[in-house]
């Protein structure tokens, strides 16, 4: 079993290759990436330490992105289930819509210190699109932005908020149509352009750079959640945190300030998509983007597809810290189907003024079946991390309404 260093950041228990553990991540890029791989590298650790750039990142989180998202208890659902308590950290608060604002915020901060004046990101759900728009908007920078066609189809509304925000929306019609093939793209023009442009990796994947400055950036949530807890309950009570996992971005920022207690304390459940489950199911570990992860491979080792309605979660490979959380116990992994998050979108709407998308609802339909099972003194924290506006149009297909 691998064995987590205590005190240290998560991202930083790499080897000098980029390696997890011995097993995750590491850098099988191009050759043409590897130096602008170093220079970002030398860049973001000069940065993190810089206290005038920590200074602007703050700014922008409280000024652009709205500050800190609320925590409050869902007391009908509570109510309703009759066991644990059950809380939500209503990340889809923020003026973005998902928590992808924090890193589009980062990457674009990042992209004007190094003097870029180009940025590139992929897509699935359009979250993360959204909001690198947004923030090259904000940032005077020119965007792209790639995306599976069969994402642009059936996300359409972020995709209109891409094109209004200035952004280039780049289709990307090969393989799937889905996220992993707009990763795929994205990286081949980031290698043909990175003299001018910087690259957003719209997940914790991708070489290690990239997923560092991912989690990085999203480990706001927890910050904010560890203080919002001492506040509610005086101390840190014994919690389970549940976050959906697609690339497992969020997850990694909800958890982030809670990986050194012990899991008996604060247990960290992550919640995949059925068909789109490499941590979940008997994966193994294979390359793609960039590094070595627990990922969804056919007989011959290639690359499966999946499928799920969840446009952001409809993606064979996981973050390697996700890797790393499984393989030392720390974090433990299950899967819900559609029709689960469907009917958890059902029940939460019903009795709760939330409104999540489709990869939230993943994670609420895990905690729906986990909290009747405990006791009334147990606490359950949501991340809700998307709000569920850009899948109406699924939602009344699939269940004939979306709630007012
Ligand atoms: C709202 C929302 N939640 C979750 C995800 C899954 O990605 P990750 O696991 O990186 O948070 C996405 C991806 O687009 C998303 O838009």
């Amino acid at each position: 079993m691998i064995k987590l260093k205590k005190k240290t950041p998560i991202i930083d228990q790499h080897d000098k290759f980029g390696f997890y553990g011995n097993k995750f991540g590491g850098n099988y890029c191009a050759e043409t990436m590897r130096k602008p791989i170093e220079d970002l590298s030398k860049l973001f650790e000069k940065l993190r330490k810089d206290r005038k750039f920590l200074k602007k990142r703050d700014h922008y989180f409280k000024h652009y992105l709205g500050g800190e998202t609320p925590f409050f208890k869902l007391e009908n659902l509570t109510r309703y289930l009759g066991g644990a308590q059950i809380w939500c950290k209503d990340v889809s608060a923020i003026n973005g819509d998902a928590h992808k604002a924090y890193h589009a915020t980062v990457n674009a901060l990042i992209c004007k210190e190094s003097g870029k004046r180009y940025i590139a990101g992929d897509t699935g759900a359009g979250m993360f699109g959204k909001n690198l728009a947004m923030a090259a908007k904000k940032m005077n920078l020119k965007c792209k932005i790639f995306m599976g066609t069969k994402d642009i189809s059936r996300q359409a509304p972020n995709v209109k908020f891409m094109r209004d925000a200035g952004a280039e929306v780049v289709p990307v019609n090969s393989g799937s149509k889905t996220l992993v093939d707009a990763v795929s793209e994205c990286m081949r023009h980031y290698v043909s352009n990175c003299d001018n442009t910087h690259l957003a990796v719209g997940s914790a994947i991708g070489c290690n750079i990239f997923l560092k400055i991912c989690a990085w950036s999203t480990s706001q949530i927890s910050r904010e959640l560890k203080k919002q807890l001492i506040l509610e309950f005086g101390e840190i009570p014994k919690l389970k945190l549940i976050n959906v996992i697609g690339g497992g971005s969020s997850a990694l920022g909800f958890w982030n300030e809670f990986i050194d207690y012990d899991k008996k304390h604060v247990e960290l459940i992550g919640v995949e998509a059925k068909y789109a489950a490499p941590l979940s199911t008997n994966a193994k570990v294979a390359i793609l983007h960039g590094a070595a992860q627990y990922c969804l491979t056919d007989k011959e080792g290639q690359i499966a597809e999946t499928r799920s309605l969840s446009a952001g979660l409809d993606y064979p490979g996981s973050s390697p810290l996700h890797g790393l959380l499984k393989d030392s116990g720390r974090a433990r992994y299950t899967n819900a189907s559609d029709k689960d998050a469907l009917a958890a979108f059902k029940l939460i709407t019903k009795l709760e003024d939330i409104r999540p998308s489709l990869e939230p609802a993943h994670a609420w339909s895990e905690c729906i079946r986990l909290a009747p099972k405990l006791k009334k003194s147990d606490v359950l924290v949501v991340n809700n991390c998307g709000k569920g506006y850009k899948d109406k149009k699924i939602y009344i297909e699939e269940l004939g309404y979306y709630p007012k």
